[in-house]
């Protein structure tokens, strides 16, 4: 009997599963069962095999061969069994020394001459393999630098399968590249180059505190695009864990060369007006992929252009918006992945562009203006906290040599007003303002007392409904946050209502 076990992760969302690849080869006729739901692409993987077994000198055995990828019920997809598989034949044929299974995990898809090619993934299933104990990763040359990220297991980059085989009896040592130079945190756009824009940089730096979400109305070519661009140089870098979050989210997307690796940076992503849903929320026939929502996460999502959307891409958007992840089902199973992020929308005031407080040219009928600003639906615009408008900056502001404020500046002061909002809510389930829940801006997250009875007689005018009566406190208390009071003053609740009503930004 010719038995041998090796060990594999398959993913589901960002959660790694073990897989045991088992190889049996035995008398009868010569053939190929490959058994454990495979998909299209795994079932592919005989092909793949066998070429380049051959191409490596090494020969297919002329009997039956059954690979088995337990737990049996679990799908599996993709291509990076291909490794496993073919080393697990060799050890099944006495080719190579066998292993303790759970000594290694191998990763990685053959070409046909043998080639070790890079998988997607691999960040997040090393991770989880360390977790299931093992202390080693075979993983491709390619993936290397990402494998690396995790510690405390023992990477091991192969560029083929001749290489994997020497290294498995011994005969070779690896050549481990150098990836100190991968975390590179520079970012290039600053907050100074913006000239004016008063109004909006305060927004967005209230926004920036409570992690609110955006929408910027203006006439084309007034820095709305610029400014959403500038939004992570002043939220606060990302934490040990989400760094490791948003890289393996970025690793399973394929996305991994748009990012440095381990980029202490908030992702941004800004996906074309003419994305589809499964674009925007994840999704795929084969592989269930995360979406620009998922890609996003922990970072800002910013859809410029927002009223050409289709409707049905941005109402897909109002899931992940209130539950911080998108689930996804397919036959093959459903997915979740993360998906907590700042959303920020740009749109033209109306369909010519040019609509202004001052006054200009536009030439749009009102009717017009009211169904082209219908096109972002009322429930996602109900779950935008701060509306904008940006004008163009005026001729003096933009021929002024004095700068902007620039990025670092006012990231610090973001940084201090989390600091006050991290005491505040340190025995709460939620970090930030835009969490806290309805029932407790009732009893603990008031405003003062003035300030609430402005808020109800708005409410009583029907100038402010029930959503928009808790999201104008919670942006009160960003306010609040930055301007160091204790608890949201009535000016800091009339700067939310402002902000969040689309009104001139009372500063
Ligand atoms: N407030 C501003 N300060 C400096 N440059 C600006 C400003 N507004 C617009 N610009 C210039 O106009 C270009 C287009 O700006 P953009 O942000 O794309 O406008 P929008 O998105 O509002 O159409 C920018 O690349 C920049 O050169
Ligand atoms: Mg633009
Ligand atoms: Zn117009």
């Amino acid at each position: 009997m010719a038995l041998a076990v090796t060990s594999s992760i398959s993913l589901s969302g960002l959660i790694g599963n073990l897989i045991e690849v088992e190889v049996d080869i035995s008398d009868g006729l010569p053939s190929y069962i490959l058994l454990g739901l495979p998909d299209a692409a795994l079932s592919e993987s005989r092909d793949r095999v066998r070429a380049a077994l051959v191409n490596s000198g090494e020969s297919w055995p002329n009997k039956k061969v059954t690979v088995s990828l337990s737990p049996a019920w679990l799908p599996k997809s993709g291509s990076a069994f291909d490794l496993p598989i073919a080393i697990t034949i060799l050890m099944a044929q006495g080719r190579i020394p066998k292993d303790e299974p759970e000594s290694a995990i191998y990763l990685g898809e053959l070409s046909l001459d043998g080639q070790v090619r890079e998988v997607r993934g691999v960040l997040p299933a090393v991770l989880s393999a360390k977790k299931s104990g093992f202390k080693r990763a075979l993983v491709p040359l390619k993936n290397y630098a990402e494998a690396r990220c995790i510690s405390g297991i023992e990477v091991v980059p192969v560029t083929s399968l001749n290489e994997a085989i020497a290294y498995l009896r011994g005969e070779l040592t690896p050549i481990f590249p150098d990836t100190s130079s991968v975390a590179q945190n520079d970012y290039f756009l600053d907050l100074c180059d913006v000239a004016g824009q008063v109004g909006a940089r305060k927004a967005l730096e209230i926004a920036a505190i409570g992690l609110h979400h955006l929408l910027f109305i203006g006439p084309p070519g007034t820095g709305k695009t610029m400014l959403a661009e500038r939004i992570p140089s002043i939220l606060p870098p990302l934490t040990e864990d989400s760094i490791l979050e948003v890289t393996a989210i970025h690793s399973i997307a394929g996305t991994l060369l748009d990012r440095d690796l381990l980029s202490k940076l908030p992702p941004f992503v800004a996906p074309h007006h003419t994305t589809t849903a499964p674009a925007m929320i994840g999704g795929g026939t084969h592989a269930i992929r995360p979406g620009a929502t998922s890609l996003a996460h922990q970072g800002v999502l910013f859809i410029d252009e927002a009223p050409e959307c289709a409707r049905g891409v941005l109402d897909s958007l109002r899931q992940p918006l209130e539950s911080g992840n998108v689930t996804i089902s397919r036959a093959i199973g459903s997915i979740t992945y993360p998906a907590r992020f700042m959303l920020v929308l740009a749109a033209n005031p109306c369909p010519c562009g040019r609509f202004s407080g001052r006054g200009r040219s536009c030439t749009c009928t009102q009717i017009a203006i009211r169904r082209y600003r219908q096109r972002l639906s009322g429930p996602l615009l109900d779950r935008i906290d701060l509306r904008v408008f940006v004008d163009s900056p005026s001729r003096i502001e933009l021929a002024s040599e004095e700068l902007g404020e620039s990025s670092a500046t006012v990231r610090e002061r973001v940084i201090q007003a989390r600091k006050t909002a991290d005491e505040r809510f340190q025995d709460c389930t939620w970090k930030l303002n835009s969490q806290i829940p309805p029932s407790q801006l009732r009893k603990r997250f008031r405003a003062e007392r003035s300030a609430m009875s402005f808020l109800h007689s708005e409410l009583d005018n029907e100038r402010l409904s029930a959503r928009g009566f808790h999201k104008v406190l919670r942006i009160s208390w960003s306010i609040a946050d930055s301007n160091g009071h204790v608890i949201p003053s009535r000016s800091d609740v009339e700067m939310a209502f402002a902000l969040r009503e689309g009104m001139e930004l009372l500063v």
